[in-house]
């Protein structure tokens, strides 16, 4: 498949990410992670003509694509950026202090995975890039050309949470010192050969991808700066609401609405109430996950946990 074929990406917990989003139909909404516009347009169809929408995608291709598709609606501004600059990007448009939501629904959309020439995919082979941002920074190619050997080790490891890093890593550098890695087949097969146990169903260099994938794009970093900012970017009242899928991403998003429902840690047993402990956000509701039948009809959503937090002071 090449770029100029668009590829479709079907939106993960579609309505119930919009049900949870939706406070106020003439507010303001960011959605984070604009991938092919399915949240933002359903959150536009629920806006009245006073709501606005600010969507922002690392992938300068989902934004050429959304401009084209939402052309003819003013309610929606796209910025090519990162949700890590959501305060600036919020203060840019004049609206601090005003956001009912914000909506990140994380990871890689299916244009990015079906593109073999964006090189996320072992499956397809294409050039080792893996950027979501294509105008900047390393690509998995110079990054793996560069890194020693304890650093690659250590991302596999760390966001991989891959068994045989320290071993895939002595072959990545083995390699290397023969041929340029550039393309995402070579990369799969070192990593597949130097992975003593294959589990059936499963391709051996898939906990490696998703390592190298987060590493290069910096997804945790951004996830983290986007939670420092949230609490003073939405208005009391507001939401958060975020889709993961793995569990290093939950993990953080659950702790950061745990610790804020915690406030100020104080002696247990003293008669405080929240505004005492300085709590300024809760959880809303339990943990989200899809439903049996959008699994079976779209097998990327079966990782998919979201989590909503409201702003309450
Ligand atoms: C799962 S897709 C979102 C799909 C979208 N909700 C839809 O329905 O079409 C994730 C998108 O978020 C983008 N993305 C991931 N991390 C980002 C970040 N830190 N800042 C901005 N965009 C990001 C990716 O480029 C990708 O297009």
């Amino acid at each position: 498949m090449d770029s100029t074929e668009q590829t479709m990406h079907t939106t993960v917990l579609l309505h119930e990410a919009v049900d949870a989003l939706m406070v106020d139909p003439d507010g303001f909404y960011v959605d984070g992670t604009f991938g092919r516009g399915g949240h933002s347009a359903e959150l536009l169809a629920r806006l009245s003509d006073q709501g606005s929408v600010i969507a922002i995608d690392k992938d300068p291709q989902a934004i050429v694509e959304g401009q084209q598709r939402f052309a003819n609606d003013s309610r929606l501004s796209l910025v090519h950026g990162s949700f890590a600059e959501l305060s600036e990007i919020v203060a840019q448009a004049e609206k601090a202090g005003s956001l009912s939501g914000v909506l990140l629904d994380l990871g890689v959309s299916s244009p990015q995975l079906d593109q073999a020439e964006r090189g996320f995919s072992f499956m397809r082979d294409g050039p080792l890039d893996m950027r979501m941002d294509t105008s900047r920074g390393l690509s998995a190619a110079d990054w793996i050309a560069s890194a020693e050997e304890q650093d690659i080790a250590r991302v596999l490891k760390e966001y991989g949470e891959e068994r045989f890093a320290r071993r895939m890593a002595g072959a990545v550098v083995k390699e290397r010192a023969k041929n340029p890695i550039t393309s995402t087949v070579q990369l799969a097969k070192i990593l597949a050969a130097a992975h003593p146990a294959w589990e059936r169903g499963k391709h051996p260099a898939t906990k490696a991808f998703q390592a190298i994938r987060i590493f290069i794009n910096r997804e945790l970093d951004d996830l983290e700066d986007l939670l420092a900012q949230i609490v003073d970017t939405l208005k009391v009242g507001g939401r958060l609401v975020v889709i993961s899928f793995h569990s290093l991403e939950d993990r953080r998003v659950k702790r950061f609405i745990r610790d804020q429902e915690q406030g100020i840690k104080l002696p247990k047993n003293l008669p405080v109430r929240d505004v005492d402990r300085g709590v300024r956000l809760v959880k809303v509701g339990k943990a989200i996950k899809p439903a049996n039948t959008e699994v079976d009809l779209n097998i990327r959503s079966r990782s998919a946990v979201m989590r909503i937090a409201e702003r309450v002071a």
